[in-house]
């Protein structure tokens, strides 16, 4: 039987330290503070942006909500966003998805100060991903990437199959693997013989958004398989996209829906606005630092 990878465990570790961090900025006056921007009343979203105010308070990190109707013009959110970029006290900016029709999401992400995207959404920081030279990680493959350490998995020369191409999961996942010395392979909804390359895996990532779209004749015997997916199954309860009972027979560890992969991503969160805050204040000393006229 599978190890159950307890997210809820690995993630409480981890804002013990991002609480001791921001702690230790805010004893030098400097404390870590997050804008979290809500446009129109989409419910699951309202969830979301309750959860991650939680997280923050609980991690000594200050959360501002700024709540804007659904009738809000682009230009009026634009300005808000040129309003955040400029502040000083706050150091992570982050405007949940999806946004109300009509709004273009790339200009709204592209005005986001890429030093305060702390959902590292915007291309600048995609761009840093890519190259392995960056200051934010987008916080779910992140977050897995936390999960499979805590399990002491071997990446390394590895087989890892990531099941999904989003730009915010499937295609940061396969790079993060591969910044990881995995062999990577990305499976979508075009690829032939889907069953077969994932059997191939050592590390399976799911993240397709499908109930029970892996069935444990996709799964390596003693694999890791890590479940990105959140849906709902017919009786309206929450569930990933690996059909777990099954998969637990199958592989060595696999994470949980809900309880595995889902409060890593706050987490990860919370850590990018607490080295967004280190990160301004290092450019800030440098720029204070420079003697005049170089
Ligand atoms: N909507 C669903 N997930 C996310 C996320 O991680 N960040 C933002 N900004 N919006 C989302």
């Amino acid at each position: 039987m599978a190890v159950i990878i307890d997210g809820k465990a690995v993630s409480q570790r981890i804002r013990e330290e991002i609480r001791q961090e921001a702690d230790a900025l805010t004893a030098k006056g400097i404390h870590p503070g997050l804008a979290v921007i809500i446009v129109g009343d989409d419910p699951a979203s309202r969830i979301y942006v309750n959860n991650k105010k939680k997280a923050c308070a609980q991690c000594g990190i200050h959360s501002e909500e700024f709540s804007l109707s659904a009738d809000t013009t682009e230009n009026e959110l634009l300005e808000l966003i040129h309003t955040l970029n400029a502040r000083q006290d706050i150091n992570g900016i982050l405007c949940q998805l999806p946004l109300p029709r009509g709004f273009n999401e790339d200009v709204i992400i592209n005005a986001i100060d890429p030093k305060k995207d702390v959902d590292a959404f915007h291309p600048g920081n995609v761009g840093g991903i890519m190259l392995n030279k960056y200051s934010f990680l987008p916080c779910t493959p992140a977050g897995v990437m936390e999960l499979l350490k805590a399990v002491n998995t071997q990446i390394a020369g590895k087989r890892a199959v990531v099941v999904g191409r989003s730009n915010i999961v499937g295609k940061p996942m396969a790079l993060l693997l591969l910044h990881a010395d995995a062999t990577v392979t990305i499976c979508h909804s075009k690829t032939a013989g889907l069953t077969q390359i994932c059997r191939e895996a050592d590390i399976l990532v799911a993240a397709v958004g499908r109930a029970n779209f892996i069935t444990s004749d996709m799964i390596k015997p003693g694999a890791v398989v890590i479940d990105v997916g959140m849906n709902r199954d017919e009786n309206g309860k929450l569930c990933g996209d690996v059909d777990f009972a099954a998969a637990e027979k199958v592989a060595s560890a696999l994470t949980p829906v809900p309880g595995g992969v889902g409060p890593m991503t706050i987490t990860m969160l919370l850590k990018n606005t607490v080295t967004a805050a280190k990160n301004q204040i290092e450019n800030a000393g440098a720029r204070v630092a420079r003697p005049v006229g170089i």
